[in-house]
């Protein structure tokens, strides 16, 4: 397996960022590729610059995308859509916990649920799902949901390797550190000052390199799962060790 024996696509979250750069990647190995995201105009965009097949979805829409996992037979599908939200599970609304979960998590399941079984019946197929290395480590900056939906992709990508195993279906986890896409714009409705606060003066990731990720993994040889990969900026690091000063009895 390899470009050569896929032929289908589908990308999810390709209007911007890291989901726009795999489908523009994507076809130019020559796969059709069908790009779902909620906003129709910069999808219509992407489909006239790249020839990708637009689909103006929210993930969240079951219904509807399993309307269209009866309608095309999909060989590598790319679970990218995701959302971040400010502040921790301690302050945010019950809104924002639903909605994380229902985006970053429940629809990648029933993704899952509606496109895998197609892929194993024809015994050929792939997998990438991007958690974050917000899914691995813990660190400062509250958004504590946006951590557990990522665990839970991570945990998801894993038990489906177990799941599909001996058969020719694949399953590829991509965990990306730091990357200059919206993902902080939308989370702090600021574009500039999402710029000044993670992007200027840091080098961080091209959502390219992402995509290009995507490409090594989905263009390997039959032989070769890459099933895990954590991509980060040279000069971010995870790890770190907090202690903070003082007695229990201090703190009361
Ligand atoms: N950027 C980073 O530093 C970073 C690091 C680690 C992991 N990630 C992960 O990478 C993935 C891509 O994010 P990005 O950084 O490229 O951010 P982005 O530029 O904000 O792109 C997010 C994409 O997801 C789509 N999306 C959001 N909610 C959706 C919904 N309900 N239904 C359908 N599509 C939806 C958006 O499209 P519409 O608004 O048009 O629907 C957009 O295309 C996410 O899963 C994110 O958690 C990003």
């Amino acid at each position: 397996m390899g470009f050569a024996d896929y032929r289908v696509a589908l990308v999810t979250g390709a209007s911007s960022g890291i989901g726009t750069a795999t489908v523009r990647r994507l076809r130019a190995e020559g796969l059709e590729v069908h790009a779902m995201a909620r906003d129709a105009d910069r999808l219509a965009q992407l489909a006239k610059a790249t020839g990708c097949i637009p689909h103006a979805l929210d993930v969240r829409a079951t219904a509807e995308i399993a309307k269209l996992a009866d309608s095309i037979e999909v060989d590598v599908l790319v679970n990218n859509a995701g959302q971040s939200r400010q502040g921790d599970v301690l302050t945010n609304s019950a809104d924002d916990v639903d909605q994380l979960i229902d985006v970053n998590l429940r629809a990648i399941l029933h993704l899952t649920r509606l496109f895998v079984p197609g892929m194993v019946k024809r015994n050929r197929g792939h997998v990438v799902t991007i958690s974050s290395i917000a899914g691995h480590y813990a660190f400062p900056g509250g958004n504590t949901v946006y951590h557990a939906t990522k665990a839970g992709v991570h945990s998801l990508s894993q038990q489906l390797r177990v799941h599909l195993y001996g058969s020719n279906v694949r399953v590829t986890e991509i965990s990306p550190a730091r990357v200059e896409t919206e993902v902080f714009a939308r989370l702090l409705g600021d574009a500039e000052e999402a710029q000044k606060r993670f992007y200027d003066g840091y080098e961080s990731l091209k959502p390219e390199d992402i995509a290009e990720s995507i490409a090594f993994a989905v263009g390997s040889p039959a032989r070769m799962n890459v099933s895990f990969m954590e991509v980060l900026p040279t000069k971010q690091v995870v790890g770190g060790l907090n202690f903070a000063r003082g007695s229990g009895s201090d703190q009361s």
